[in-house]
């Protein structure tokens, strides 16, 4: 296997900061190729991780087998808003300072071809858990299993990215039984239940339980800004599919049974993105024809 982003395999690191940058309406190939040279000076994969959504390929005439923007799902009974964007950053450190100058650097590095559309602040709570007090990424492939869920054979890794807030009043007035129901584990010991309900969260997205099975590796980080808060939902994975199975089961596309998840938290964005292969420790843009 060629060499992989290795941020998308390493643990949640304490502070990050995601980035997504729109082309601007003047920005040619040129601009944009000029842009990402430089950020190659940044782009390791390792402190930096990045991601090329669809449109940025085609400016380049790049084909990406498997790279595509999302869509609503036929079927959801809740909004799942497609967000679109042409790069995705996941910009990683111990320190929220440090992420405060790389931020800086990579606009210096990107303008005048891309233009910021969002960045979002996240981090470690505790120990891996959501703000709603639930660890998240217990059923995560490990090892040797985790590199074959999350990269294709060339070092490439396709991310699904949805930017979640929650609404903690909701949450506050749901006893802690019923959270636990929600969900399908227990947020005092992480112990799974088995007579939960069907639309508990565990139940519908239990990754052996899809034809064919839909395993992924998720890397989730809580954000916060100002009095507004949530997941950064991540998945990686060789393609979409698992990520679009989960989320069709989760939406009630499949069975007209909602993800009890819902009940306190809303998607706001959607978006794909490809997180090429990585040469000389910079994240290698040849599929778009910069060598
Ligand atoms: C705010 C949004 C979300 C929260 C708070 C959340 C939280 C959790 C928690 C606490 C678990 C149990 C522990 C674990 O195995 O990680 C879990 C499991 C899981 N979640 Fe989520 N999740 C969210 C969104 C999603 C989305 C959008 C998907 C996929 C489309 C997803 C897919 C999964 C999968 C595949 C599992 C493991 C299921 C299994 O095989 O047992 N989650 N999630």
């Amino acid at each position: 296997m060629k060499a992989y982003q290795k941020g998308i395999l390493q643990a949640i690191p304490a502070q990050a900061v995601y980035l997504s940058f729109e082309l601007s309406p003047q920005a040619d190939r040129s601009a944009a190729e000029a842009a990402l040279r430089a950020l190659q000076s940044l782009a390791d994969g390792e402190r930096v991780v990045a991601g090329i959504g669809a449109q940025l390929a085609a400016l380049f005439g790049a084909a990406i087998p498997g790279l595509y923007d999302f869509t609503e799902i036929p079927g959801a009974t809740m909004h799942l808003p497609a967000t679109p964007a042409a790069l995705w950053l996941w910009c990683r450190d111990s320190e929220r300072g440090a992420l405060v100058h790389v931020q800086r650097h990579v606009q210096q590095m990107l303008a005048p071809a891309f233009v910021l559309r969002q960045a979002i602040c996240a981090f470690r709570y505790q120990d891996g858990r959501d703000l709603s007090g639930y660890e998240d990424g217990t059923e995560n492939p490990q090892g040797e299993e985790a590199l074959q869920v999350a990269l294709t054979a060339d070092g490439g890794s396709f991310a699904a990215v949805q930017q979640w807030e929650h609404r903690f009043d909701k949450l506050d007035a749901i006893s802690q039984d019923e959270r636990d129901q929600m969900i399908g584990r227990r947020a005092s010991d992480n112990e799974e239940l088995e007579d939960a309900p069907t639309s508990a969260h565990v139940k519908r997205t239990a990754q052996e339980d899809f034809e064919p099975e839909a395993f992924m590796l998720r890397r989730s980080m809580p954000w916060a800004d100002g009095q507004q808060a949530g997941l950064v939902f991540v998945a990686f994975a060789a393609s979409f599919a698992a990520f679009e199975a989960q989320l069709r089961r989760m939406s009630g596309a499949e069975d007209g049974i909602t993800d009890a998840l819902f009940r306190f938290t809303l998607p706001l964005t959607t978006s794909y993105f490809w997180c090429p292969p990585v040469r000389d420790d910079k994240v290698d843009w040849s599929a778009l024809g910069i060598v």
